[in-house]
């Protein structure tokens, strides 16, 4: 049985969510296709991963999709440009390990770059983005790079660096192979990146990701989508809310916050039928329990709530 999930990513064959399939196919049609390089860039919480997930697989058919986490990568990885070049590398190639068909001659080519690349000895990210080029290149289908986290990487000169290399390929594209389309989220707009790094001087420099489409899509959830997934639910459960007065009072209370919606389905589904004043969940799925839900909410969540406020003083 499917449940309100709060902690990490929502998988849809696990958890009750609002369905994205309209976002992916704006995003494929109007970014991807058209070969563009954006950044997903929301605050904490706001469905991120989650979205990236399920473009992955929304890609699947047309594209070799890579998806990376640089929170996965170690802040060894990012010390020095050496290390970094291998370390993307490497990650590349694990990620095309896989047993299918379509990788099987990309992976040999990673592999490939990752000898090449240990065995020379300017170990550099220009080098990388050769061997990366190569990749492209003998790619059976067009491959789009996914970068969540890019956060985690944000503070290093290594990742300016490769941003200005994914920068020079994108432009150069005609002549040399590369990434189709490379999508980053994080919480923190890259154009500001160099700013952080050398204060100053940042006239001097053209931002290494000047090149980004811009990304508009409104990632909060309307009242309807929110309607819907409560319909998934009241299929499973039967307790004879009104979905669309819920659905409508849960947009009011969060704006469409996704961590805030499914956060107050999980306390009306879990918590509020076993509280006092509510005999089951058909009382839970009403006004008072959403009342309920949200006194809670506001009590378990206060370092959520400062990082929310944090983040909305730096927009
Ligand atoms: N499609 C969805 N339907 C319902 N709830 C969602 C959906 N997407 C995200 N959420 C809610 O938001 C929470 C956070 O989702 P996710 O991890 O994708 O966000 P994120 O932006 O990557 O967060 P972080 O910035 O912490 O990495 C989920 O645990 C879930 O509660
Ligand atoms: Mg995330």
């Amino acid at each position: 049985m499917k449940y309100f999930n709060t902690e990490g990513s929502c998988k849809p064959k696990e958890h009750y969510m609002v369905n994205l399939d309209d976002r992916l196919g704006y995003i494929k049609k109007m970014l991807v296709d058209r070969k563009k390089y954006f950044v997903i860039n929301r605050g904490r919480q706001y469905g991120k991963t989650t979205m990236l997930r399920a473009l992955a697989e929304y890609l699947k058919d047309d594209y070799i999709v890579l998806s990376m986490d640089f929170q996965m990568m170690s802040t060894a990885n990012f010390a020095d440009e050496q290390t970094f070049a291998m370390s993307f590398i490497g990650y590349v190639e694990e990620l095309v390990s896989s047993e299918k068909e379509s990788m099987e001659i990309i992976h040999a080519e990673a592999l490939q770059a990752l000898n090449s690349l240990k065995n020379q000895e300017e170990k550099t990210i220009k080098n990388m983005f050769q061997y990366i080029s190569n990749i492209c290149r003998k790619s059976p289908k067009p491959i789009v790079l996914l970068i969540d986290e890019v956060d985690s990487a944000s503070n290093n000169q290594v990742f300016i660096d490769f941003l200005a290399q994914l920068r020079g390929y994108y432009l150069d594209r005609e002549n040399r192979s590369t990434f189709h389309s490379v999508i980053l989220a994080g919480v923190y707009d890259i154009k500001n990146l160099k700013l952080k790094i050398r204060p100053g001087v940042e006239h001097q420099y053209n931002s290494p990701w000047n090149i980004a489409a811009k990304f508009t899509i409104d990632m909060s959830f309307s009242s309807v989508q929110i309607a819907a997934m409560l319909e998934e639910y009241e299929k499973d459960h039967q307790t004879g809310m009104d979905v669309a007065k819920i659905a409508e009072e849960i947009y009011r209370y969060t704006s469409g916050y996704p961590y805030l919606v499914s956060a107050l389905c999980k306390y009306l589904d879990e918590e509020i039928p076993d509280r006092e004043g509510f005999g089951h969940s058909g009382d839970a799925w009403t006004k008072r329990g959403l009342d309920e839900a949200v006194s809670l909410l506001l009590k378990e969540n206060t370092p959520l709530f400062d990082s929310m406020v944090k983040q909305l003083d730096q927009y």
